[in-house]
């Protein structure tokens, strides 16, 4: 009959197509080396407990060893009859080693091995992502220091508002990174929980010794709570959201690189080698890379609310919807390692076109805030030095000039405060100079900023060295 692990209440094998659908096998092997470390564990368990002998315990360990072995070599078939990666690896195990293949599933359940082998999964992976935003991180410090005091405009409602420095820009998708830094360490903390030992739903009847798996497996914790450990996928949930928000802030700064590269902005020139042609046009230079991840943050966004949707009203245990959860992980972490590591070298490229900043800056009307700030520091009301300085502005847009083509005297005929002395005020780099409040645009600021960005940077690589030594697999 079947080749199935549950032929004994069964007077039919499974159906071909139902069994295709069923299966997980073509995504979950993914997690092999996870499956295994956890069975070398929890034989290793069962065996210390005495509930298998050391004679089975043995061959256990050395029939997984060679199974590890095997598939790495790429000399192990997967079979889709056979499921998912448990049973795949489980059956091929009883092959080789006889009865004694049949105890590693004692005192344990599917639900709780891939709970297991997810967290586990999940735990190593974030730490790899963890380092990716450092290297991204880092390379948005190197270019801020490069073009330290470059002057371009900054925008809110996509209109000038007031110039800021190139590098005031690239170090606040710094310390953005930086949040979502933090919040993978926070998935990384509520995956750091063992699940095994949990069964089905209930425990087991079998003295188990869950603390020994989790040293093995060097777990923060155990879940208190047997049907909340196969029950949970919040480790889940909170890997999808946080890289929804790491993506929606690489989406923010695809866009703004995407217009900047435009002929109508004219800010930034990507490097040749990160951007393709066109099969018709020969002018076009496309910011593609910046598109596909701006186009990829909805597929990212998307697992998280397929997952939301898929917990949502689910009852307690385990229900094979749960099997649902692994397809959106894996692509979501595979899209966002590598928007970080593509992002890393579009940074590395870029070039500002500093003449053309300039210009901008030199051509609106962004220092219309330092006009009024000017007069405020000379007795006026704010309230009323906006309105000089806008009526300033109006009066040089009905004559086509910017501010500083003014005179002293057009300017005292608005206010009798006005002397020479303001123009030094409202120049490109006196407006960003004199921005020097916490966090503002000064070039001393910035300096103080990127010298606290060090800071934030040598931090995040020793937390992300120890926990990618915690999250090695003891294989
Ligand atoms: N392939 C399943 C999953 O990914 C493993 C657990 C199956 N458990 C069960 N009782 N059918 O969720």
């Amino acid at each position: 009959m079947s080749e199935s692990m549950w032929g004994g209440r069964f007077a039919k094998s499974t159906d071909e197509m139902i069994n295709d659908f069923q299966a997980s096998i073509d995504f979950d092997k993914r997690m092999y080396r996870e499956d295994i470390a956890g069975s070398l564990a929890h034989a290793a368990m069962l065996q210390k407990c005495g509930i298998i002998s050391a004679n089975d315990g043995e061959k256990i360990t050395a029939g997984l060893k060679d199974i590890l072995r095997q598939i790495e070599a790429g000399d192990f078939s997967f079979t889709v009859s056979l499921e998912d990666i448990h049973m795949n690896i489980e059956k091929r195990l009883t092959e080789a080693i006889g009865e004694a293949g049949g105890r590693l599933h004692t005192a344990r359940s599917r639900n709780d091995q891939v709970a297991l082998d997810t967290h586990l999964f999940l735990r190593r992976e974030t730490t790899n992502v963890l380092a990716l935003i450092i290297a991204m991180q880092q390379a948005l410090i190197d270019a801020a220091a490069k073009h330290k005091e470059v002057i371009m405009p900054g925008y809110t409602h996509l209109q000038r508002a007031q110039p800021i420095l190139y590098s005031h820009w690239l170090m606040a998708y710094f310390n953005m990174l930086s949040r979502d830094f933090s919040r993978f360490t926070g998935v990384y903390e509520r995956a750091d929980l063992m699940p095994l030992g949990a069964g089905a739903l209930a425990g087991t009847t079998f003295a188990i010794d869950r603390e020994n798996v989790q040293r093995a497996l060097n777990f923060a914790g155990i879940y208190t709570n047997s049907l909340d450990a196969v029950s949970d996928r919040d480790y889940i949930l909170e890997f999808l959201a946080a890289s929804s928000i790491l993506m929606v802030h690489l989406s923010r700064l695809s866009e703004e690189i995407i217009l900047w590269c435009s002929r109508e902005f004219s800010f930034i020139e990507l490097d040749d080698a990160h951007c393709t042609g066109s099969s018709m046009m020969p002018q076009k230079k496309n910011p593609d890379v910046s598109e596909l991840v701006r186009g990829k943050t909805g597929r990212v966004t998307g697992y998280l609310t397929a997952m939301l949707m898929t917990v949502k009203g689910l009852p307690l245990a385990y229900n094979k919807d749960l099997q649902e959860d692994k397809e959106g992980l894996f692509d979501a972490l595979d899209t966002v390692k590598f928007s970080l590591a593509v992002y890393e070298r579009i940074i590395r490229g870029m070039k500002p076109r500093t003449d053309n900043m300039r210009r901008a800056v030199a051509e609106d009307f962004s220092n219309a805030t330092d006009l009024a700030d000017w007069l405020v520091k000379h007795g006026l009301p704010f309230r009323e030095a906006h309105a000089v300085s806008g009526k300033a502005v109006a009066k040089c847009i009905a004559e086509g000039k910017y501010l500083a083509d003014l005179t002293v005297d057009e300017l005292k005929e608005l206010s009798p405060l006005f002397d020479e002395t303001v123009f030094a005020a409202i120049t490109p780099e006196a407006c960003v100079e004199n921005r020097n409040s916490l966090g503002g645009t000064s070039p001393q600021e910035l300096r103080r900023q990127m010298a606290l960005a060090d800071d934030v940077l040598a931090n995040e690589k020793a937390v992300q060295a120890k926990l990618a030594a915690n999250a090695e697999l003891p294989l």
